[in-house]
């Protein structure tokens, strides 16, 4: 499908700056205990434990990228992302409500703190690259494979440890206002989106996978998704390993704790990670994967039909509750106040999706 509906987010000429990567997510835990028990278990490694907040990170940097902090709900509370140009900081500094923290937020780098249109904070940081990385580990893991055996006289290897976990790679949000939010993520980040999700009937846009505008340097295909929902909600956090042994490491190291695995091991298709679910103790997705794909700014859009094979090449059936179709007296709430309160929800569009969302994706699995 090459025309791009009129509705779509784009990537903007003269975006207010070029970010360069997702730095954390800050997330309200009811029982930060269990939660912290759960993401050693997942990959993570503490930074900084105290009474209220404990930060964690991944090793491609001493910098958090993970802060679980004690609330009296399960939510989250917002997200950092870097920038590498301190004229875009400086510039960013300067819109209307935007809040400056010179102490920073979860670790000691100035901060400045945007809202975005659904009201979440986005912490902003400047970060000269290099000193945002630790060096990659240079071990090669050795395959045979037909005609080429790289492995000879050798047997695999097999440790019994969580995921080693490189980094944060992106975050998918729900957002009630989907166009108005993805286009504030292009406008003032320079995200591009490299795919956008399209409803087959109303051919309206309904997800999107935005990546950063590194010019000729690649990115993620995507470290920010925005997709419609009934609530502004974080959907699921994916964090990135080193190749599918990792990916396995981790799912059998967690499914040997007893912790029940939410839908994997698969590839998806728009990026393609092979990819593992799980949920936390508190319920949300959470992600390891590998070998996603990487855009320079030259790849076009791509637009694609939305429907739950649209999510994977190959892999384990997906369950019927890895998207979260059921409608609550919670989120009919926030979408009653969402709507009074003058956001542009189409309810249509929410029906549509539903729809599509409950429509297996293949045709022996009944829902
Ligand atoms: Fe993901």
């Amino acid at each position: 499908m090459k025309q791009i509906p009129s509705a779509c987010p784009v990537r903007s000429d003269r975006p207010l700056s070029k970010a360069a990567d997702i730095a954390y997510i800050r997330l309200g835990r009811e029982n930060l205990e269990s939660a912290s028990e759960y993401y050693q278990d997942f990959g993570l490694d503490i930074v900084e434990k105290k009474e209220d907040r404990i930060l964690f990170r991944g090793n491609s940097s001493d910098l958090p990228c993970w802060s679980l902090e004690k609330a009296d709900r399960d939510f989250l509370i917002g997200l950092g992302i870097y920038l590498h140009s301190s004229e875009d900081f400086e510039r960013l500094k300067t819109i209307p409500g935007a809040e400056f923290l010179q102490n920073g937020r979860i670790n000691s780098i100035p901060c400045v703190t945007l809202f975005d249109p659904s009201g979440l904070p986005v912490d902003v940081m400047y970060v000269p690259e290099e000193k945002n990385k630790n060096p990659i580990d240079p071990t090669e893991e050795l395959w045979n494979y037909p005609g080429e055996s790289r492995r000879a006289n050798l047997p695999r290897p097999c440790e019994s440890r969580p995921s080693k976990i490189n980094r944060l790679g992106h975050a998918v949000f729900l957002k009630q206002e989907f166009l108005k939010n993805a286009s504030w993520y292009c406008d003032t980040f320079g995200m591009i989106p490299s795919d956008i999700q399209i409803l087959p009937e109303s051919k309206e846009p309904v997800i999107v996978f935005l990546r950063f505008d590194r010019g000729e340097i690649l990115s993620d295909h995507h470290s920010i998704v925005i997709a419609s929902g009934i609530t502004d909600s974080l959907e699921h956090c994916a964090f990135e390993l080193k190749d599918l042994d990792e990916v396995a490491t981790g799912r059998e190291w967690l499914l040997g704790k007893g912790y029940h695995s939410s839908w994997g091991i698969g590839r998806h298709l728009l990026g393609s990670q092979i990819f593992d679910y799980h949920r936390d103790p508190a319920g949300m997705l959470v992600e390891h994967y590998a070998d996603g794909d990487k855009f320079d700014n030259s790849v076009p859009t791509g637009i694609h039909l939305i429907n739950r094979k649209s999510l994977y090449q190959w892999g384990e059936n997906m369950p019927k509750d890895f998207l979260d179709t059921k409608l609550s007296l919670q989120k009919l709430l926030e979408l009653w106040k969402g709507i009074i309160s003058g956001r542009r929800i189409s309810i249509p569009i929410l029906i549509e999706l539903k729809k599509v969302a409950e429509i297996s994706p293949r045709t022996w699995i009944k829902y």
